[in-house]
């Protein structure tokens, strides 16, 4: 009955993570999983509160399929404050649902059957699968601790051949929470000059959660605007905003492509909640102070999560600059046997840790970088500690 595409087609791994701890929880087991990239604090009052008064007056049927104007609007403003981008909110921006539905579209009208993107490992669990559902082949590079897990513009331009449609790229990165800087972007971009064929998809998804004290992440289009008229830059509510289940998105890009997002956009998803959009807009306008509070919570909380996991021995914690993953090497514990068993991968290390001690992680397999793990610290410190204390044992029972 099934068509090749969806016999070919793997579930998010994240999500099944997800879906086995609540298993194990439903179990009365005391689950703490460390899986998911979601805040676990409330979605901002402002953005909860306009949320509310779009459903109690009525502001409850389809809007334009790529969005409302008001909220393109304040979409356009952020760009600018943040980023010093101009575009256009009639033409350049379109509202999705989610950003991940976002990158399916660019990916959508970008790609044709055969077409390559570049992709470099670790990457986002759904790149790879995003590229093969729009009948495009993913070009990973593998990208390890030697390169600081990030793409090189010497390794960028290696990947490139005649096939080569998009470079596809996230910074701070999910996993790692690395940022590219202005440097290694000027290095990239120089380049893509020379590749006018060659699209770009930024996903900025963390570019607001910045750790390391700069207000927003560098940006491809700061260091080369020439790249405009080719770069989609993608961003949403989910992160910065914690507003996950609220499902906005949004591109911004030349209008060609924006129209096609918007085009595809309509024909599969339509519009989205108009309710979603209509907090995502309050939020865009009104949330300065609450990310700064954000911000403050994720360093106190990745202090605390460094200082912990720094006792434990052999373990290697890469700190992150963005976002609010934790990218951990626990390839010294490879080789060792845990009840009588080798365990070979980061993959069994964690599913030992799942089942018998409870935490959910993601194994860096998923990121196509096997020997890693992932761990979200939007998590309290307490339960963070919790969850290290079983990892301690864990180990402790290794030999
Ligand atoms: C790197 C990256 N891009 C995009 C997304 C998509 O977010 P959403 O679809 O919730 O807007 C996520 C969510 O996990 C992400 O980690």
């Amino acid at each position: 009955m099934l068509s090749k595409r969806a016999l070919n087609l793997k579930s998010s791994p994240t999500l099944a993570l997800v879906a086995k701890a609540k298993e194990l929880q439903a179990q009365g087991h005391n689950v703490i999983s460390l899986t998911v990239g979601e805040p676990d604090w409330p979605t901002y009052k402002v953005a909860a509160e306009a949320g509310v008064n779009a459903i109690q007056t009525g502001f409850t049927k389809y809007t334009a399929a790529n969005g409302t104007i008001e909220l393109r609007k304040a979409i356009a403003m952020r760009a600018e404050a943040d980023l010093g981008f101009t575009y256009n909110p009639a033409k350049e921006i379109a509202v999705t649902s989610g950003a991940k539905y976002a990158i399916f579209a660019a990916l959508q009208v970008l790609c044709d059957p055969g077409d390559e993107v570049i992709i470099h490992s670790p990457y986002w669990v759904s790149y790879p699968a995003m590229a093969e559902l729009a009948d495009a082949v993913p070009k990973i590079v593998d990208c390890k601790a030697e390169h600081n897990f990030k793409l090189s513009a010497e390794r960028l331009e290696k990947a490139i051949t005649p096939k080569t449609k998009v470079f596809l790229f996230c910074s701070p990165s999910n996993p790692t929470g690395f940022v590219y800087s202005k440097e290694e972007l000027k290095a990239m971009a120089d380049v893509l000059k020379k590749h006018p064929r060659v699209a770009v998809i930024s996903d900025d998804m963390y570019n607001r959660l910045m750790l390391n004290g700069t207000a927003i992440a560098p940006h491809l289009l700061q260091v080369a605007p020439e790249l405009r008229e080719r770069t989609v830059v993608i961003n949403g509510g989910s992160k910065a905003y914690s507003m996950t289940g609220w499902r906005i998105g949004w591109a911004m890009g030349p209008e060609k492509i924006l129209k096609a997002i918007g085009d595809y956009a309509s024909q599969s998803t339509g519009a989205p909640s108009s309710i979603a959009q209509a907090a995502a807009e309050k939020a865009l306008l009104h949330s300065e102070a609450d990310i700064k509070n954000t911000i403050e919570l994720l360093k106190t909380r990745l202090d605390a999560a460094l200082k912990r996991m720094a006792q434990i021995k052999d373990l290697q914690v890469y700190k992150p600059d963005g976002a609010f993953y934790l990218w951990i090497n626990v390839e010294k514990f490879l080789g060792r046997k845990y009840k009588g068993e080798t365990v070979q991968s980061s993959a069994q290390f964690g599913k030992i840790y799942l089942e018998d001690f409870f935490v959910a992680t993601v194994p860096g397999e998923e990121f196509g970088e096997p020997g890693y793990m992932r761990l979200s610290f939007a998590t309290e410190t307490a339960k963070f500690n919790e969850a290290m204390d079983r990892l301690q044992k864990m180990i402790d029972q290794m030999s």
